[in-house]
C-alpha cells in the first residue's frame, strides 16, 4: 500500500480522536486523559515513522528550496507537538490547563497534517515513483506491526 495513503489514514484517525476530545464536557477529565493517551500513542508512532522513513529520504531528494523548506518546517512542527505532548504527559487531567493544551495540540496537528497532505505529499509524489512509495508503505506496515499497532485491513495482502 502506498506510504502516503497509510500516513493519511493515520491523520484521519488521530483527528477523529481530537474531535472526540472536543466533544467532551468540562468535567470529563478521565475520558479526556484516556483519549489523550490514545492520541499520544498514535502520534508518537506516526512521527517516528515519518522521521525514519519519509522525511530523511524526501530531504535527500529535495532539489528546490521550497521542498527543503517544507521538510524543515515539518521537523519544527513535530518539535512543537512533542513539547506539547510532554507537557500534557506531566499534567493532571484535572488541571485547568489540560483541556486548553489538548485543544492547542489538536489545532497544531490539524495544521501540520493539512500541510503535509496539501503541500508535502504532492512534492513527494513528484520525487518518488509509486513503486518506491509502495515499498515505503511496506516498511511503514513493518514498523507498525513491530510496535503492536493496528494495521489497516486493506494494507494486508
Ligand atoms: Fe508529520
Ligand atoms: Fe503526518
Amino acid at each position: 500500500m502506498n506510504a502516503l495513503d497509510l500516513l493519511k489514514k493515520d491523520h484521519e484517525e488521530v483527528l477523529a480522536l481530537f474531535k472526540k476530545a472536543d466533544a467532551l464536557g468540562e468535567r470529563a477529565t478521565t475520558s479526556r486523559r484516556d483519549l489523550f493517551e490514545q492520541i499520544d500513542e498514535a502520534l508518537t508512532l506516526h512521527s517516528k515513522i515519518e522521521e525514519k522513513l519519509l522525511y530523511p529520504s524526501f530531504k535527500e531528494r529535495a532539489k528546490k528550496s521550497e521542498q527543503k523548506d517544507e521538510v524543515l518546517e515539518a521537523y519544527e512542527e513535530h518539535g512543537v507537538a512533542k513539547r506539547l505532548i510532554k507537557e500534557l504527559e506531566g499534567l493532571e487531567a484535572t488541571d485547568e490547563r489540560y483541556k486548553a493544551k489538548l485543544q492547542v495540540l489538536g489545532e497544531a496537528i490539524q495544521h501540520h497534517a493539512g500541510e503535509e497532505e496539501k503541500e508535502m505529499f504532492p512534492m513527494v509524489r513528484e520525487l518518488f515513483s509509486s513503486e518506491e512509495l509502495n515499498e515505503m508503505g511496506e516498511q511503514i506496515i513493518a514498523m507498525k506491526e513491530k510496535a503492536g499497532a493496528p494495521v489497516p485491513a486493506e494494507a494486508r495482502r
